[in-house]
């Protein structure tokens, strides 16, 4: 028996995989704009509202339960990426933990401190911290992205890291094109100089496994929703990082780690189905191991699958006249996502096109403005398809042909 669960189990989990439109079945090619959510974690959401809602830190059990499921969660996220419970913190989304970590990290930044993004980013790793030195007088660099390969500029990048620069702020993959970064070499050059490595790893945790210490970053963001749970963000920091930090909050808020970082009511089922997320994807092995060991295992295992399809995608795609792939070729250190366009062809009116033979492609620069811009497609976009953990070699080929429907 293979040791992780097949493409035809795991779809069965995914209610949302009966839709039907315009006649055909839905392909969901959208995961990096947001995964479909398998029942175990509604059902989860839905248990916990249903029998344990309460707030927090109270003597009656629905409280009790309440404490205990999100420190439940806290362990499992741990797991997601490799560190202690402690250090995970939750909050809206990682754009508002991004902003929330921005203004308590500015705390001890002034003028002449630079923070260092780059053009490979969506912009919640980019517009967060220009605000930041807005506020603080700091001075941003930035980056620059290779069109050849869609990587980073490492010459630009050693001209730009220099003594002075006090946040490193760079994704693990792009949302836009599948490049994966070196994310342990980017933090080491980072501490090299005295800078803090801030990594987003919003597109990269839904296609591989997070590693916080074997990258000795220090702080990690990264969002439920694109792995398979609900619209929760998550924010992860070296504990001691954490416990210096005086982040906005109110006087009679806990003032412990990692809930000073924590702010309001969360949501409690939002929470929930995190963890619920994580161990929704641990279950997928059938190894009899602690959950992280069965999570690399499963990441390992999706991860070759989609590299198998995002390959026949791109080279299916490649062979279509008017086609234009963007950013690295299979092969590459990349994810399962890929953007194109097609000569003569709006992405929106592609989208649309594919959209009414039940594939769900998004389209757009998806916040990744600046790659957009780079590559000279500021007005336009891309269309970009993405492959999860559902997505069948049939579905890959149904994409294709729709394209070339457009290209005939
Ligand atoms: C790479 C990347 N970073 C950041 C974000 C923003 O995440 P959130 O929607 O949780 O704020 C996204 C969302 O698409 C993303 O893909």
């Amino acid at each position: 028996m293979p040791s992780v669960a097949s493409v035809e189990e795991i779809r069965t989990h995914f209610p949302a995989l009966a839709r039907r439109h315009n006649g055909h079945p839905v392909a969901y090619f959208d995961g990096p704009g947001g995964t479909q959510v398998p029942r175990a974690v509604t059902d989860a959401v839905s248990d916990y509202l249903l029998n344990h809602n309460a707030n927090t830190h109270w003597e009656f059990p629905s409280s009790r339960e309440t404490d205990a499921a999100i420190a439940a969660a806290r362990a499992a996220l741990a797991d997601w990426v490799g560190a202690e419970p402690e250090e995970i913190v939750f909050g809206a989304n990682m754009t508002t933990l991004t902003f929330h970590l921005g203004r308590a990290l500015g705390r001890t930044f002034g003028p002449g401190d630079v923070i260092l993004i780059t053009e490979l980013d969506h912009h919640a790793n980019a517009d967060t911290w220009r605000a930041l030195a807005r506020e603080r007088g700091l001075e941003v660099r930035t980056v620059r992205l290779r069109t050849e390969d869609g990587r980073l500029d490492e010459e630009d990048l050693a001209r730009k890291l220099t003594h002075g620069v006090r946040l490193f702020a760079f994704g693990a993959a792009s949302n836009a094109l599948g490049t994966v970064s070196d994310v342990a070499r980017l933090s080491a050059q980072a501490h090299a100089v005295g800078a803090l490595a801030f990594v987003d790893a919003v597109h990269y945790a839904s296609h591989q496994m997070c590693d916080v210490r074997a990258w000795d970053c220090d702080f990690l963001a990264c969002s439920a929703y694109k792995f398979y749970g609900p619209h929760v963000g998550v924010l992860w920091g070296r504990r001691a990082l954490l416990a210096g930090l005086e982040p906005p909050k109110l006087a009679p808020a806990a003032d412990s780690v990692p809930e000073k970082l924590e702010t309001g009511t969360l949501s409690h089922e939002g929470i929930v189905g995190a963890g619920a997320a994580v161990d929704f994807l641990a279950a997928l092995s059938r190894a009899a191991a602690p959950r992280r060991e069965r999570l690399r295992q499963v990441s390992r295992e999706l991860h070759a699958r989609g590299a198998e399809l995002v390959g026949k995608l791109w080279h299916g795609l490649a062979a279509l006249r008017g086609v234009t792939l963007y950013g690295p070729p299979p092969g590459s250190e990349r994810t399962a996502t890929l953007v194109f366009t097609v000569a003569g062809q709006e992405s929106a009116a592609v989208a649309r096109h594919l959209a009414g033979r039940g594939v769900f492609v998004s389209n757009g620069d998806f916040y990744a403005t600046t790659v957009a811009r780079v590559y000279g497609r500021e007005q336009d976009g891309f269309v970009r398809a993405g492959c999860a953990a559902y997505t069948t070699s049939d579905e890959v080929e149904r994409l294709l042909a729709a394209v070339r429907e457009l290209t005939a």
